[in-house]
């Protein structure tokens, strides 16, 4: 792996399960899948876990992937927007099922991803084909990159989101929510997202072929799937799962009206169509198809558009408190000096998945011997939880603890750390 790769791995992990969804449709056996597997130079045999129908975990987890993927690329080819903007793309065949029907695609993703699939669809495109595609390196709390992104459409887009926001946090799936309004409010358009239904939709496919077992088994692909990032897996807010006695439950009416006071309408379409087909269909019994069938008829990929009557100022929840108190549009840069064992670093705007590799490169340049951290972040107007990783992997470097000094914390920033809990370590006042 390359040294860029490798930091921005280290910033976000979440970048590794997007491989892991994409051999999970491989497994499925879609042809475009298969073929960019072979590009990236995967050795099949070592990745396929086939599917077995003894398998509790991971057929039905293969399944539940591939309805989604099914259920979320009809909804966009019904949406009858020109442009998909596919967010994130991971290392996805959409890009071609999509331009082969005629649509300009975006793929969006953190930059760990882009680097490695870009070039790779690029291999397997010819020229006409290119005019179609693009890429953009998009971190969602970022809203800049959500525009460039978007920018690189003529027209309106249609925004589509799957297994994204089980990784981020309340505030990062806020802000996400806000950057999507204003990006539909500027381009037109539409955001489905079929992942705030996803307990439902895994629920469908476990009950129709472990029955009452669903839940446990449910929980056990769960813990499975947590361990590829070190993301706590559904502690989103935004969310809203409540857990009580080993069961799963999601309120929809409160995510429902978190999106209405952020200015966005909610329509529900249904995975379920009378023709609904699934390649691993072959791999399941009859009955377990029909069950799958009747479930999905109650799960469905939310369509979210501008709510045109919305008045900005009237949302408490577009803005958090006192995200102005620095501007945000500041660049970012990171400042570092090493002085006999102490690193003195101040750091300056957004501090994000795209640009916290940079003070994670600064820290590992200044070699070992290190003995005291001091980081100024008063000009600091943002940070994710990317940038949250990469101040406690400078915390942990430290042998005392106590040598880890962070000044300058603004509200906002302080606000973050208290919400993900990272002002336990980081924070000692
Ligand atoms: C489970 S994968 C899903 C990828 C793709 N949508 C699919 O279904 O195959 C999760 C993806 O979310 C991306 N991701 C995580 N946090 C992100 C963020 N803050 N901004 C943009 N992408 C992010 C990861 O890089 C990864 O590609």
């Amino acid at each position: 792996m390359n040294e860029e790769k490798e930091l921005n791995i280290k910033v976000n992990p979440t970048s590794n399960t997007a491989i892991t969804t994409f051999i999970m449709l491989a497994n499925a056996h879609y042809e475009k899948a298969l073929e960019i597997l072979e590009q990236m130079g995967v050795e099949k045999e070592k990745i396929f876990h086939g599917v077995d129908r003894e398998d509790m975990i991971n057929r039905p987890s293969d399944i539940v992937r591939e309805l989604r993927y099914v259920a979320l690329n009809r909804t966009i080819e019904e949406s009858g927007f020109k442009t998909l903007m596919d967010l994130p793309c991971g290392y996805t065949p959409k890009v071609f099922e999509f331009t082969e029907k005629g649509m300009q695609y975006i793929g969006c993703d953190l930059p760990a991803v882009i680097n490695d699939f870009a070039p790779i669809i690029a291999s397997m495109t010819d020229d006409e084909q290119k005019k179609q595609i693009r890429f953009q390196v998009v971190d969602v709390t970022n809203y800049e990159s959500m525009k460039a992104a978007a920018d690189l459409a003529d027209g309106p887009v249609c925004i589509a989101t799957e297994g994204l926001t089980v990784y981020l946090t309340s505030e990062e799936t806020r802000q996400l929510s806000v950057n999507i309004r204003r990006i539909l409010s500027e381009k037109g358009g539409c955001w489905l997202n079929a992942d705030v239904e996803t307990l439902d939709y895994y629920m469908a496919v476990f009950k129709a072929v472990a029955g009452d077992r669903a839940m446990e088994l449910l929980l056990a692909a769960r813990k499975g799937f947590s361990g590829q990032s070190d993301t706590d897996m559904h502690k989103n807010k935004a969310s809203v799962i409540k857990e009580s006695k080993g069961t799963l439950a999601t309120d929809y009416e409160k995510i429902e009206a978190l999106y209405r006071s952020r200015g966005l309408l909610v329509e529900k379409v249904p995975y379920y169509r009378d023709d609904l087909k699934l390649q691993l269909f072959d791999a399941m019994t009859d009955e377990e198809i029909e069950k799958l069938k009747e479930n999905t008829k109650h799960v469905n990929v939310w369509k979210i558009t501008v709510d045109p009557d919305f008045k900005e100022k009237e949302s408490n929840d577009t803005k958090s408190s006192s995200e102005t108190a620095i501007d945000p549009d500041l660049p970012f840069e990171v400042k570092s000096a090493l002085n006999n064992g102490l690193l003195e670093i101040s750091i300056q705007g957004r501090m994000d998945t795209i640009t916290a590799p940079e003070l994670l490169k600064q820290f590992q340049e200044a070699g070992e011997g290190i003995t005291d951290i001091h980081i100024d972040v008063s000009r600091m107007a943002y940070v994710s939880s990317a940038g949250l990783r990469v101040l406690l992997i400078m915390y942990k470097s430290l042998e005392d603890k106590d040598k880890f000094e962070i000044t300058g914390v603004n509200e906002t920033v302080r606000e973050i750390m208290e919400t993900t809990g990272f002002d336990q370590f980081l924070l000692n006042t």
